[in-house]
C-alpha cells in the first residue's frame, strides 16, 4: 500500500468485503462498499483491500471498478490464482494483488496459500503481475517452506495468516496462541531477512491484534469483518480510528 509510510510504521488496510456482503443479502446497491472505503480514508486507513471472489459472493467486477475510480487509497485485490483473476488484475492495474486461497464452500480464507506446491503455476502469474507493476503478496502460514517459495518465485510481498492464533485465543488456548504469535514472529523475521515486506491479517480484532501490531518486521494488517461488525455499533470511522490506535500504542 501506500509506499510513503515513515520506515518502521505500520499501515492499516481496511477490508470492505462485508459491506458487500450485507448489501447483497438485499440485492440493490445499500449499503455502498465504496461509500465504506472513502470512511475508512478519513479515519486513518492507509489502504483499502477487497476480495473479489470467483463466486462474487460479496465484492463485485463493478466495485473495483468504482474503486479504482472513485478512492485516491491504494486498493489492495484480494484475488484466487486464477487465468480470470490475473487478467481482472491486470485490467484494472491495482496497487497490490494479494493471491489467497479459495474454496467456494468455505465461509472466509481458511489456510494459507500452498506457495511451495503450487510454484509451476503461480510462479509466471506472479510475474506477470509484477510487469504490470502490481505488488504481489501471498496469503501464507507462518511456515518457512512457504516464505521460501514466495522467494524463490520473486514474489515481493507476503502476507502471514493470523487465522490460528485469533482462534487459539478465542478457543482460550492461551498458551497455543502463544506459541502460535511466536510462529507468526519468527516467520516475520526470516521473511524481512529474506528480503520480503511482512503483511498479516485475518480475524484481528480490538481484543487481539496488540501482540500481532507489535512484531515489528510487520508493515501492514489487512482487517475486515470485525471492523464492519464493529461500525453495527460504533460507526465505521470510530470502528477504523478506534483499531488505528491500538496498532499505533502496541507499535510504540
Ligand atoms: N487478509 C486476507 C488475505 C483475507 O483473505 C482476509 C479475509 O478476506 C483478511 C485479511 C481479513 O480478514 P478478516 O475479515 O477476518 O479481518
Amino acid at each position: 500500500m501506500s509506499t510513503a509510510a515513515p520506515s518502521g510504521s505500520l499501515r492499516l488496510g481496511v477490508n470492505i468485503d462485508h459491506v458487500a456482503t450485507i448489501r447483497n443479502a438485499r440485492g440493490g446497491a445499500l449499503p455502498d462498499p465504496v461509500r465504506a472505503a472513502h470512511l475508512a480514508q478519513a479515519a486513518g486507513a492507509d489502504g483499502i483491500t477487497a476480495h473479489l471472489r470467483e463466486d462474487r459472493r460479496h465484492i463485485r467486477d463493478s466495485d473495483i471498478e468504482r474503486l479504482m475510480a472513485e478512492i485516491a487509497l491504494p486498493l489492495n485485490l484480494e484475488m484466487a490464482a486464477t487465468e480470470e483473476m490475473v487478467e481482472i488484475a491486470l485490467r484494472h492495474g491495482p496497487h497490490a494483488a494479494c493471491i489467497v486461497p479459495e474454496r467456494r464452500a468455505e465461509r472466509t480464507t481458511e489456510g494459507g496459500l500452498d506457495a511451495a506446491g503450487g510454484r509451476a503455476h503461480l510462479g509466471p502469474m506472479i510475474a506477470r503481475l509484477r510487469d504490470r507493476g502490481i505488488r504481489v503478496s501471498l496469503f501464507i502460514e507462518p511456515d518457512p517452506r512457504q516464505l521460501a517459495a514466495a522467494i524463490a518465485m520473486g514474489a515481493p510481498v507476503v502476507e502471514l495468516h493470523t487465522g490460528k492464533y485469533c482462534d487459539l485465543l478465542d478457543a482460550g488456548e492461551s498458551d497455543a496462541a502463544t506459541a502460535e504469535l511466536a510462529r507468526l514472529a519468527a516467520a516475520a523475521a526470516h521473511g524481512a531477512a529474506g528480503g520480503l515486506e511482512i503483511h498479516a491479517g485475518h480475524g484481528l480484532t480490538f481484543a487481539n491484534v496488540a501482540p500481532i501490531a507489535a512484531i515489528r518486521e510487520i508493515r501492514e494488517l489487512n482487517i475486515g469483518h470485525f471492523l464492519i461488525g464493529e461500525a453495527i455499533f460504533v460507526g465505521l470511522e470510530a470502528s477504523v480510528r478506534e483499531m488505528r490506535r491500538l496498532m499505533d500504542v502496541a507499535r510504540a
